[in-house]
């Protein structure tokens, strides 16, 4: 005959259960701590400690080569909400790049990047504009005066290495880019 067990040694079941999350707990904020090193308070230090954890530019660039290569085929695939989507992470890791460095310094002297913004800036609002009206033979053109914008930055910075042009295939595959179906 099998054994139920008693009360009393399914609250000592109970307690170790308890006891063994207890100690992991505990040693997964250990290990945790170790892991993330609080931030030391508000000064230079803070700076440098900050500098190390943050993305560079490079980094927040191939957000935007991302982005902006999906947008392509949204807009290709007249997806307006997607596209609306894509140029908006587009543009805003643009304004993040700036942040992190917003002088670059040139052979020149140092290049405010967000001069270079604003003359961009152009270009993209019309790509915005075409995509709120749904215009698909203007958002091509749209694009492709943007590309011209991306370049325009690139040579500023003395990077005329990184030309970006029409994709050719979407960044993502797990995306369908068709419009979802309306009801
Ligand atoms: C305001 C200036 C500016 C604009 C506008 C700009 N870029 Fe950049 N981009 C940079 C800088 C600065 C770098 C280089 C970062 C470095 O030196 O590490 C860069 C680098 C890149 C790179 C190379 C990153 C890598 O790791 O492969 C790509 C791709 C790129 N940009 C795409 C784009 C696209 C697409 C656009 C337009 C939608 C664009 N950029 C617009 C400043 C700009």
């Amino acid at each position: 005959m099998k054994m139920t067990p008693t009360i009393s040694s399914r609250i000592a079941m109970l307690a170790t259960s308890l006891a063994v999350t207890a100690t992991l707990s505990t040693s997964a904020m250990a290990a945790d701590a170790a892991v993330l090193n609080p931030p030391p308070t508000p000064d230079s230090e803070y700076d440098a400690y900050l500098r190390s954890i943050m993305p560079n530019q490079a980094h927040t660039m191939a957000d935007v080569a991302y982005h902006f290569t999906n947008l392509w085929f949204a807009g290709k695939a007249r997806n307006w909400p997607l596209a609306q989507f894509y140029f908006n992470e587009a543009r805003n890791h643009i304004l993040w790049t700036i942040r992190l460095s917003p002088v670059r310094k040139i052979s020149t002297g140092d290049l405010r990047l967000e001069d270079m913004f604003k003359a961009v800036d152009i270009p993209l609002t019309t790509l915005k504009e075409r995509i709120a009206a749904g215009d698909a033979a203007g958002f091509k053109k749209a694009y492709s005066d943007a590309v011209n914008g991306c370049n325009a930055c690139h040579t500023a910075v003395e990077k005329p290495f990184f030309r970006i042009r029409i994709p050719t295939q979407p960044e993502v595959q797990v995306m369908d880019f068709r419009p979802a179906k309306t009801k």
